[in-house]
């Protein structure tokens, strides 16, 4: 059976009590999910200690973390204090944050490597804007994204990753890109992966999943696609009735 994995962004869209509301709802509304489907939940920072409680099914993931573990970093957010709230997952180069808050490649890059340090999957969003697609240099871009987020990773180690790909044209506009376009990048990707890791590595341990308004009717073909491992969800994880059934139709894959 094909592994899939859903992870809901749920950015800076939900006050702590509309969090709570939609974890209650979201794993109150969950069928029993089979293993191959796995869930994350990505709240704000600050309903992470009330979500993680509620959470049966799901896993809590975290939309940031900073590169360093300790010291004078004011307003940052250290890897041990996500892992001490039960955070699995991180997720890392998100194109808002390379777009507002002036984060680069170099420090998706020590971002990824301090989550793998401390046992933090890596959620790493790769996507090209609507003037670099213009300009044909979408590859480019993508690549070059890549492999400066992921070079130099321990795959000795054996430690899970997600990368997404999320064309930054296609976010919160509903203009999904055609499934078969979405599989042609992510082949892409993985045959750039293919270049810096071993078969064995990024069959067992790398997920390449999709972004950009996903919705109940597109994640269907979406996932459908052979090198489309799952999606992550923006707006249309933000009401549980929405978000289950996006996880409805990846149960029917
Ligand atoms: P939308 O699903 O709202 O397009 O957001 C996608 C996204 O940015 C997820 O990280």
């Amino acid at each position: 059976m094909k592994k899939i994995t859903i992870i809901a962004n749920w950015k800076m869209s939900l006050s702590l009590h509309e969090s709570i509301q939609l974890a209650e709802d979201v794993e109150r509304g969950l069928p029993p999910l089979p293993a191959s489907l796995r869930v994350f939940l990505c709240p704000s920072f600050t309903a992470l200690p009330s979500v993680q409680p509620l959470l049966r099914q799901c896993l809590l993931g975290a939309q940031d973390v900073f590169w360093e573990n300790r010291g004078a970093y004011t307003g940052e957010i250290a890897p041990s204090m996500l892992t001490d709230l039960g955070c699995h997952a991180v997720i890392l180069g998100h194109s808002e944050r390379r777009a507002y808050c002036g984060e680069t490649s170099l420090m998706v890059h020590r971002k990824v490597q301090t989550a793998l340090a401390n046992n933090l999957t890596p959620i790493v969003c790769v996507g090209e804007t609507a003037e670099e697609r213009d300009r044909g240099q979408k590859e480019h871009v993508v690549i070059e994204q890549l492999t400066s987020a992921l070079s130099g990773i321990d795959e000795k180690k054996e430690q899970d990753i997600f990368v997404v790909y999320e064309p930054v044209w296609a976010i919160g506009n509903g203009h999904v890109v055609a499934p078969e376009d979405a599989e042609q990048m992510h082949q892409l990707i993985l045959h750039t992966l293919r270049e810096m890791y071993s078969p064995a590595y990024l069959d067992a341990h790398v997920q390449v999943l999709y972004g950009g308004s996903v919705d109940r009717r597109s994640v269907g073909p979406l996932i459908s696609m052979p090198h489309v491992g799952g999606c992550l969800v923006g707006t249309a994880s933000w009401h549980a009735h929405n978000f289950l059934s996006i996880i409805d139709a990846a149960l029917r894959i």
